[in-house]
């Protein structure tokens, strides 16, 4: 729009000064105020002192203060979309929730991929693993599926959490490196930790270095229950897998990107919903009972393996589609809360002890991050079914409810909410005897299989990335005993893959193998 005159636009010190008009509505303050000047703040005379009079100065900078709000403590660097979960096939014979039984049905959903180590300003592209959160608004309430697009993580326990992330994250003497795995402090934890061993060969791997947020794989990674309305229990693994394929770049490229662009997967996906492309994925799931999971070689409770698609085979039974960036980075992509205790009726969680940890993590981080136990009513958080319940009060209250009752059970009230157990979420009933303690279960106890399996389960290609990626990485490492500390805990995986790593870091003397707590099985490749 051309400006009207030039008096309209030139205040005194000749600096643009836009009027309102049939097309801009007037500029006010948030008490509603219209604002005259918003060039010149309120002088004592010309060249004299600002008054502290100034509430429209004040009111402008005081809300600037307080723009940022903390970071996530982790995955603080992510983009997010909307888009919609479409049902194919019906999964009715093993749950009663309706977003996995009503096929054709659109369920909306919000998603945010991101890496994990960075700070929110931090490159799209370190080798970082990505996390894979959607959170879909279903008739009958938020379900969160938390994920990442590593099917395994690097520790069995949520108590070790805190330690991993301190180690992977920035030293706090240094405040560097922002990427992952390039220092002592990670692979010193990791080299204490063989649990990880699995992990890491999938971080190593191509996988890392995504080419684009579309071309990604996503998983649930622990095991979920279904319940079905007999009250039978199904354990289910779930999958997204991306319709562009999953795609990488190779190292020295990534390098290249993260220098001309560190905004490179944000701008990409950007581009392409302005575009009016889509990102796509199958949703897939594994399903077992306790019988089949009892004769795996391994503990599916482990967040650290896999379950072999020959073991269990995928079936696909929906897609996810995104096609809207939000209107708002900050209303919607970051003050989103995913939770992976967000359940609906008809899902239930398995005892993973890393998933059991994480159900209590994510509302406790973000009633600081959010800053008010009143964040679910952010209009990106609020379920979009109807939901009614006696909390009350709390900083920010946007809720107006009407009436003195705000408490069950009451006679006060003709028309407040109740229980209702017949649509209402209820847990599988299980019978948990046995002995309190600090334990974890001897089927964990086997660090090193699996990892072998992905290893001698990669193309020719593939392994030399691999390999060439942990001797860069390990190259970087201060401390000789670590990096011996790891080659031994490779040459338990692959005897080969170890004397390559130890022969590309220049090591003197190869150091004796790990001692596996348990005996490493040679399972067939995945
Ligand atoms: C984010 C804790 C393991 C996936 C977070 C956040 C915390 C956290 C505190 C920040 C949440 C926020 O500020 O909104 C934990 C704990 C874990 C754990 C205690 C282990 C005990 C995992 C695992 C996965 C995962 C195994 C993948 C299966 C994610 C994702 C996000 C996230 C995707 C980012 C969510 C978003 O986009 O806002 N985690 N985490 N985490 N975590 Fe975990």
């Amino acid at each position: 729009k051309k400006p009207q005159t030039q008096d309209d636009l030139l205040g005194n010190g000749g600096e643009l000064h836009q009027q309102a008009n049939a097309e801009h509505p007037p500029l006010t303050t948030q008490q509603g105020l219209v604002i005259a000047d918003n060039q010149n703040s309120l002088r004592a005379h010309p060249q004299g002192p600002t008054l502290l009079e100034d509430f429209i100065l004040r009111e402008k900078i005081t809300h600037f203060d307080h723009e940022r709000i903390p970071e996530r403590v982790v995955h603080a660097r992510g983009s997010g979309a909307h888009g919609f979960f479409e049902l194919t096939h019906s999964l009715a014979a093993y749950t009663t929730a309706k977003v996995l039984t009503e096929v054709g049905e659109k369920t909306p959903v919000f998603s945010r991929i991101s890496t994990v180590a960075g700070g929110s300003g931090s490159t799209d592209t370190p080798r970082d693993v990505r996390g894979f959160a959607v959170k879909l608004y279903t008739k009958e309430g938020n379900w969160d599926l938390v994920g990442n697009n590593i099917p395994v993580f690097f520790i069995q326990d949520a108590i070790k959490f805190p330690d991993l992330v301190h180690a992977v994250k920035m030293e706090p003497d240094r405040a560097f490196p922002q990427a992952a795995t390039a220092h002592d402090t990670f692979w010193d934890f990791i080299s204490l930790t063989p649990e990880s061993m699995h992990m890491v060969m999938w971080i190593m791997s191509d996988r890392t270095l995504p080419r684009s947020l579309r071309m990604i794989e996503g998983f649930g990674v622990h095991s979920f229950r279904l319940l079905n309305a007999a009250g039978d229990s199904t354990f289910v693994k779930f999958h997204w897998r991306p319709k562009l394929g999953m795609q990488s770049t190779v190292w020295d490229e990534t390098v290249k990107i993260a220098g001309a662009d560190p905004d490179y997967h944000r701008r990409e996906l950007f581009d392409a919903l302005s575009a009016g492309e889509v990102a796509e994925w199958e949703f897939a799931v594994q399903l077992f009972t306790q019988a089949e999971a009892d004769a795996f070689p391994f503990n599916h409770l482990d967040a650290t393996k896999i379950i072999p698609e020959e073991l269990v085979p995928l079936q696909v039974i929906g897609r996810l589609v995104l096609d809207r960036w939000p209107n708002n980075f900050f209303a919607e992509t970051e003050q989103v809360a995913f939770c992976p205790s967000h359940l609906v009726p008809g899902i239930d969680f398995s005892n993973d002890p890393l998933l059991q940890g994480r159900l209590f993590s994510y509302r406790d981080t973000q009633l600081s991050r959010l800053g008010s136990v009143n964040f679910e009513q952010i209009p990106i958080n609020a379920a979009k079914c109807p939901f009614a319940n006696h909390q009350r009060d709390g900083h920010m209250q946007m809720a107006q409810p009407a009436g003195r009752v705000a408490y069950e059970p009451n006679t006060l009230s003709p028309d407040s909410p109740r229980s209702d157990r017949t649509n209402g979420f209820v847990s599988v009933a299980l019978d948990e005897g046995g002995e309190r303690g600090r334990v974890r279960d001897a089927s964990f106890a086997d660090h090193y299989s699996q990892a072998r399996q992905f290893w001698i389960s990669q193309t020719e290609t593939e392994q030399a990335h691999l390999a060439s990626a942990l001797v860069f990485e390990l190259s970087k490492v201060e401390h000789p005993h670590i990096r011996e500390a790891m080659v031994s805990h490779l040459l338990v995986i692959d005897a080969a893959l170890g004397q390559r790593v130890a022969d590309g870091l220049g090591l003197e003397k190869l150091p004796a193998a790990a001692t596996p707590a348990q005996p490493v099985k040679n399972l067939p490749p995945s």
